[in-house]
């Protein structure tokens, strides 16, 4: 069998076994420095708050040592926004996913330094982890802010808000579980309504059938201040999973 005849007969196998495989990524993966101080709370914290795509299915229960509500964050970037919002909530466990390194070192460190104890991240593709660890209807919550806009016109294709992942964050959500979305692109935030408004069984909890005002829970981080100040917009959109 040459090389080309072995990918598709992997392809077909992975396809037959009901498994998602992706062609186009969201993200470009970057190799990126460490910092000490990331490097050294990966070495501290990552027993107790990392986990592992190949473990598999999770059961949260055991994970977070209760029963609570789950919010996921995807692309969590240096992790701000999910520190202070697991800060914030004491009552809720977090889980956070993102395929750059340097960035969920720099998450623990802050989690670290802010005493979070509800809080546990992948370091992984998040389309995989939701796939393969998150039980369908586990979910309270899933947010996805400032995903990359990919502002070309021809790679708006890798997007991360697609017809296909919504639906996948759909199963993972429980009736009623929130889907919250934030960007800083006007074209994002178009694409993201038209694709969640051509979605089946979520309902939009916007009072105009748009966009939101942004929710307290979701902190202001230092970039939005910065581009409020230059009139810049944000958009936030919430829905929830009606059936
Ligand atoms: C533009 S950054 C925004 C980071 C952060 N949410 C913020 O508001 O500052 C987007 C992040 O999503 C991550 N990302 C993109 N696709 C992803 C995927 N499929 N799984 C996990 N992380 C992803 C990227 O690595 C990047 O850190």
């Amino acid at each position: 069998m040459n090389d080309k005849e072995s990918t598709q007969k992997n392809l077909s196998e992975a396809q037959e076994q009901g498994r998602y495989i992706r062609r186009i990524r969201s993200f470009v993966k970057r190799e990126g420095r460490l910092t000490k101080g990331q490097a050294s709370a990966l070495e501290r914290s990552w027993p107790t708050m990392g986990l592992k795509h190949e473990d598999g299915l999770l059961d949260l229960g055991k994970v977070f040592g209760r029963e609570a509500d789950t919010i996921v964050e995807i692309g969590f970037g240096m992790g701000h926004s999910l520190v202070a919002m697991a800060a914030a909530a004491p009552e809720k466990n977090f889980i956070g996913i993102e395929v750059h390194r340097p960035g969920v070192g720099a998450c623990l460190m802050e989690a670290e330094e802010q005493g979070v104890t509800n809080l546990r991240v992948f370091e992984h593709d998040a389309v995989e982890v939701l796939q393969d660890c998150i039980a369908d209807e586990a979910l309270a919550g899933v947010q996805v802010f400032f995903p990359d806009p990919w502002h070309k016109k021809r790679h708006h294709k890798r997007r991360l808000i697609q017809p296909e992942f919504v639906e996948q964050l759909r199963r993972k959500l429980r009736i009623g579980g929130v889907l919250h979305l934030a960007t800083d692109w006007e074209n994002y935030a178009e694409h993201m309504l038209e694709v969640m408004q051509n979605a089946s069984k979520w309902q939009n909890l916007s009072a105009t059938n748009d966009y939101i005002p942004r929710p307290d829970e979701r902190p202001l981080t230092k970039f939005e201040k910065r581009g409020a100040r230059l009139g810049h917009g944000v958009w936030d959109l919430k829905f929830s999973r009606v059936e």
